[in-house]
């Protein structure tokens, strides 16, 4: 029998007045937006929190590191897990990031001793959510999330609560706030992938290792969790497929611009394949589609289905404020203990499961081909395309560069994946085709 939520704070008396008791948290994790969080909590006379919270204990890698604000007041606690079974708080917040390790241990460790907890983790919620909210409602505990998906966007409570009359059919958008400002940046500066990614490092939109980012990891974990909440799935990260922007170049990204289309990464989740296909890859949009112009570190996510047709959230998915601002929401929710599951569907909803992607994807594409600028090289590109009834809708070839190297970008008419798989293997055997050739699904407006 799942157990009503504990409430974590008591009504006291003060000035004549019945208000709640200040809420008492533990904090591990003291990065970007382990700072953001406190920096939030010292003003939060100006928020609208339905009581006072209170910082007793803190806990981090290293106690001595320079940080924007002061924490000699809080009890310093060196391992994650004691402060998160202390009596002396009301709830762990986990800001420490990691599927495993101490972040999984520590909130395993307020959850037995009865203390809601409130993370930012995705990978942690990916990877172990499932068995973590299992948990939580055995104890009768919260278990929130909010800002493990899409930064300060609001999406986890509003499809758990608000949008729980509908059945979703696709779930889907821009989750990485670092590979939008990649692409983004990218096109509108002419800067390259490194000196932009060091950006996004500097303005802390990045993981601590930026390669979860730019290798679609980060945004899987977080549509895997959309996906799970909107289906009723059964969360199987494995299932997953990604595909990151690290192979993406300034050039994929301007031959694209020139024949209509931004170059974005995209996370989906669909209802197809008898059960759930969720993956993440860099896709094509033409300029018109609702998703292409969410640019910068923006993130953006639609939830469609019935009878509701569809919803668009758009905001600042990555960086310490932001982030912190969706941390603060779910300690406020504490305040109020719900007594949903942590994905909200009830335990008998969860019948679907996670499979491999569309076997049958039907899709146009843009493909970048890499040629050595010599006589009859392109009749050889149109000749393999036409072996593998893969028929060109446009087609763009530049001047070569220095290297005597052409770049020509193609978009062809919708066909299946195995056809577009069946054309790259031909050119790739050709003399004239350096180098491998880029292929983007366009995505469909
Ligand atoms: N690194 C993430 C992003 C932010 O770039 O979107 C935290 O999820």
């Amino acid at each position: 029998m799942p157990v009503r939520k504990a409430p974590v704070a008591s009504i006291i008396e003060q000035g004549g007045h019945c208000v709640l008791a200040p809420l008492k948290l533990g904090i591990a994790g003291l990065g970007h937006v382990g700072c953001g969080l406190i920096e939030l909590i010292e003003r939060q006379a100006r928020l609208r929190l339905p009581g006072e919270v209170q910082v007793t204990g803190v806990s981090a890698r290293s106690r001595s590191r320079n940080r924007p604000v002061e924490i000699g007041n809080y009890e310093w606690f060196d391992d994650a897990g004691e402060l998160a079974a202390s009596e002396n708080i009301d709830a762990f917040i986990e800001l420490m990031g990691g599927s495993d390790g101490p972040a999984k241990i520590a909130v395993e460790a307020a959850l037995e001793a009865g203390k809601p907890v409130v993370t930012a983790n995705k990978a942690l919620i990916a990877e172990h959510g499932q068995a973590l909210a299992d948990l939580a409602e055995r104890k009768g505990v919260d278990l929130l999330f909010e800002a493990a998906v899409a930064g300060g966007v609001p999406v986890v409570r509003a499809l758990r609560d608000s949008l729980c009359g509908v059945e979703v059919s696709r779930v889907s958008g821009i989750l990485n706030g670092t590979c939008n400002f990649l692409t983004t940046e990218m096109l509108a500066s002419g800067r390259s992938y490194d000196e932009v990614l060091a950006q996004a490092q500097s303005l802390g939109y990045a993981e601590a290792d930026p390669t979860l980012d730019v290798s679609g990891m980060d945004a899987a974990h977080k549509v895997a969790i959309l996906s799970a909440m909107a289906f009723s799935a059964d969360l199987d990260f494995s299932k997953v497929e990604l595909e990151g922007v690290d192979g993406v170049t300034l050039l994929d990204l301007r031959l694209a611009d020139r024949l209509g289309y931004r170059i974005k990464l995209i996370a989906e989740g669909v209802a197809a394949n008898g059960g759930v296909v969720c993956r993440v890859a860099p896709m094509a949009l033409e300029f018109g589609h609702p998703l292409a112009q969410v640019n910068g570190s923006l993130n953006t996510v639609r939830i469609e289905g019935e009878p509701l047709g569809a919803v668009t959230l758009t905001g600042p998915g990555a960086g310490p404020g932001p982030t912190a601002s969706a941390v603060m929401g779910d300690i406020a929710k504490l305040f109020n203990p719900g007594v949903r599951s942590a994905f909200g569907g009830a335990k008998h909803h969860l019948s679907r499961k996670f499979v491999g992607a569309r076997k049958s994807e039907q899709a146009a594409f843009f493909l970048h081909v890499r040629l050595s600028d010599r006589s009859g090289a392109l009749a050889g590109v149109s000749e393999a395309l036409a072996e593998a009834n893969v028929s060109i809708d446009k087609l763009l070839q530049d001047s070569a560069d220095a290297e005597n190297v052409s770049p020509v970008a193609i978009v062809t008419h919708p066909c299946a994946r195995s056809g577009i798989d069946d054309a790259v293997a031909r050119l790739s055997q050709l003399d004239a085709v350096v180098d491998a050739t880029r292929v983007i699904r366009i995505e469909a407006n």
